[in-house]
């Protein structure tokens, strides 16, 4: 139901009155899953959290958001059963990167698979770095790097919502930075809209 408003032309009271015409307008009623192929590009991260071993695992993660700029901070949601989940849980540091094109192949990958029972980076072949204060490591290809500490997390329906605190950013821009296509089963980069 959409209401349209329409200033009446007659105003003898000289006060701003205004009527509303009630129109039914066609749309689809669908569930919540098919609309990110609506809003598709959705935006896309690499998670990477430490294991107990100190390697790192990388994980996809499309449900991030910025939440604060002054304090710096961000979210993401995580399925519950995911590793990466645990592992922040309980060590409370975890690095998102927003990765280049370069490895848009690795990105599904790290996105099909857990890191409780595969070595994602040997797997894939992906090229890491570290960066300064952390012992969690980076993919080489990252356009952007947040370091976070987790401030807290919330049971979200099958999801846990993780809020963290921003310690350091650091950004590459000779990086490309992809997008999910397609709901999330396409990795690329976007254009610029006009
Ligand atoms: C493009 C894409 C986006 C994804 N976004 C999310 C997400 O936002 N939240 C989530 O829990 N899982 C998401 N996934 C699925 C996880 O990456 C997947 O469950 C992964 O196996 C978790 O790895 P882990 O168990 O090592 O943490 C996404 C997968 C793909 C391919």
């Amino acid at each position: 139901m959409l209401l349209i408003k329409s200033k009446q032309r007659d105003d003898p009271l000289n006060v701003h009155m205004y009527s509303y015409d009630r129109k039914e307008i066609s749309m689809d009623k669908i569930t919540l899953p098919k609309a990110p192929m609506l809003t598709s590009p959705n935006p896309v991260t690499l998670v990477c959290t430490c294991k107990p071993d100190g390697t790192t695992n990388l994980a996809t993660v499309s449900w991030w958001t910025y939440l604060s700029f002054n304090p710096e901070m961000i979210a993401y949601a995580m399925a519950k059963t995911s590793y990466s989940g645990e592992l922040v849980r309980n060590n409370k540091k975890v690095i998102l990167t927003i990765p280049g094109e370069t490895i848009k192949e690795a990105v599904m990958g790290c996105g099909m698979s857990t890191g409780r029972d595969t070595n994602k980076i040997a797997k894939l072949g992906i090229e890491m770095k570290s960066i300064e204060g952390s012992k969690i490591q980076i993919p080489a290809h990252s356009c952007l790097a947040i370091q976070c500490a987790l401030k807290e997390f919330h049971e979200v329906g099958d999801h846990y919502l993780y809020i963290c605190e921003v310690e350091q950013v650091f950004e590459d821009d000779k990086e490309t930075p992809v997008f999910a296509w397609n709901g999330y089963t396409k990795i690329a980069a976007a254009q610029m809209g006009e």
